[in-house]
């Protein structure tokens, strides 16, 4: 199975994009909304909570996990992909995102909106750089947006004018590519088209993170042969479940559902 974590359920954005992208594979979800948003935590926490997360879809019978999380994936992917070695993958998002936005950027300006620690991470600025190394990347911490959605105000006149604090500084710098990076963003991706104007081009979880799953498991049949198929997603969280599935849902697109998942502390 394709085992998806996130902290929280905007992590189901880009679960949509590969149930859309990538239908017949079986896929195990799970959010740490008791925990989120680890935005704010320290690296150390976030390593922790991630691995706990990681064990638990290997657990639950994933062959592949990606941490759709973008400051797991800044925070502590690399030291998770050492303890599981070859045997039980996990991927990130940073490079099909870094990706995405160096072949799209015309003007080698990009914008990042992220969490405080993914900003921290300095994590997009290494990947973007490594493939385009005189790129200008502006970075910008969003702290209020990701606690703004998962207390439900995402429809806010609050959340409008929190996202457009964010984006108006990267627009006045003249990027012509902006990442939404964190998954929660997804939900508030019509203020920032709103903010940004129609000429930024706009780079989103729930295209670009299927599109490059399928070019890997194009590039690992090996992998791709072990998946399970044909069987609906399962969707677990550690916080509360009728919370999960409401707001879980507008970003899914669909009903979610989901089980609770105890991880320990
Ligand atoms: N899911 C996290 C991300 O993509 C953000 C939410 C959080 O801070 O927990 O960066």
């Amino acid at each position: 199975m394709l085992g998806v974590f996130d902290s929280g359920f905007g992590g189901l954005h880009v679960l949509r994009g590969m149930v859309a992208r990538l239908p017949q594979y079986s896929c195990l979800y799970l959010g740490d909304s008791a925990r989120a948003p680890y935005g704010s935590r320290s690296q150390e926490e976030v390593y922790r909570f991630t691995k706990q997360g990681v064990d638990f879809l290997f657990g639950q019978g994933a062959t592949l996990v990606i941490l759709a999380c973008n400051t797991a994936s800044s925070e502590a992917l690399r030291k998770v992909q050492v303890e599981y070695g070859a045997t039980r993958k996990v991927l990130g998002v940073l490079i099909p995102f870094a990706e995405a936005a160096a072949a799209r950027s015309r003007s080698k300006q990009v914008g990042v909106m992220a969490t405080e620690g993914t900003v921290r991470s300095g994590a997009y600025v290494r990947e973007l750089t490594k493939l385009v190394p005189d790129m200008t990347i502006v970075q910008q911490a969003c702290p209020r947006l990701v606690p703004l959605v998962e207390e439900g105000e995402q429809d806010s006149d609050e959340a409008r004018s929190a996202v457009a604090a964010c984006v108006r500084p990267l627009v006045a710098e003249g990027i012509d590519t902006l990442v939404l990076g964190c998954t929660h963003y997804g939900i508030l991706e019509p203020y920032v088209r709103e903010a940004a104007g129609e000429d930024i081009e706009i780079i989103s979880d729930r295209d670009v993170v299927p599109q490059s799953l399928a070019a890997y498991l194009k590039r690992h049949p090996e992998i791709e042969a072990r998946l399970d198929k044909g069987k609906p997603p399962r969707i677990f969280t550690t916080g509360d479940v009728e919370t999960f599935d409401r707001l879980g849902s507008i970003l899914f697109g669909q009903p979610v559902h989901a089980e609770r998942a105890y991880l320990g502390e």
